[in-house]
């Protein structure tokens, strides 16, 4: 990826972030699960900007969503090699808008922990050295709650950043956040596709939502687990 050069922007001040982040966000920790309900929804000072500011809210909204049925133990882990934690998902989909999008294009931009790039970096060698892939089931900390809490933070730096004008004026920066609302999608199917991988290892059989009845048949006929 190359990366354009920062431009003359405005200043943000970093202490509206945790402001912001109270007032938008509520954490309901109930039955053991760390359940989150976001309101996430980012305001561009211009209408120009205002579609793609929808898209990634609804992109940084789903993210959440698809964790919403996981209970924090089974965001930790890996099921393979070659399949990461749904927090580290939820995670590195974050340090890439702050990597790419807010630290060279958001003056005043202040992160939350400088030790979360090692963490959530994966594979951009420019970006610095990472946590291997494979040990990506060992990070039980940074906690699930600070990946949440990283998670607010960037996005009240990304609602900043739409609001000082950067985006509708720099066009290398629309384009960041276009990659990074189609990269968090090909995380999303990852979460998805590596939940599978985790669960067809538990012998409990958990589900990820409960089943629907198909159409045709009575209420959860032919849908449950093969015994
Ligand atoms: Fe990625």
């Amino acid at each position: 990826m190359t990366l354009p050069r920062p431009g003359r922007v405005p200043i943000w001040n970093p202490r509206r972030c945790g402001e912001f982040e109270e007032s938008t966000f509520r954490h309901e920790p109930k039955q053991g699960r760390f359940s989150v309900t976001a309101t996430i929804d980012f305001q561009g000072d211009s209408e120009s900007v205002l579609p793609l500011a929808r898209r990634l809210a609804e992109t940084r909204r789903l993210s959440l969503a698809l964790a919403e049925p996981l209970s924090a133990e089974d965001q930790v882990v890996q099921p393979m090699e070659d399949a990461s934690p749904t927090k580290w998902h939820l995670a590195h989909t974050t340090w890439f808008f702050e990597t790419f999008v807010l630290k060279p294009h958001l003056a005043g931009f202040r992160t939350l922990d400088e030790r979360f790039a090692y963490c959530f970096n994966s594979y951009y060698e420019a970006a610095g050295p990472r946590q291997p892939r494979p040990k990506r089931g060992l990070l039980t900390r940074p906690s699930l709650e600070d990946v949440l809490r990283y998670r607010r933070h960037i996005d009240a730096a990304i609602d900043a950043i739409f609001k000082t004008g950067v985006v509708e004026r720099n066009r290398a920066v629309t384009e960041l956040i276009e990659l990074g609302i189609n990269h968090e999608q090909q995380h999303q199917e990852l979460i998805l596709t590596d939940i599978l991988a985790l669960f067809a290892a538990q012998p409990l059989r958990p589900a990820y939502r409960p089943s629907r009845p198909s159409p045709g048949t009575s209420r959860g006929e032919g849908t449950g687990p093969a015994r």
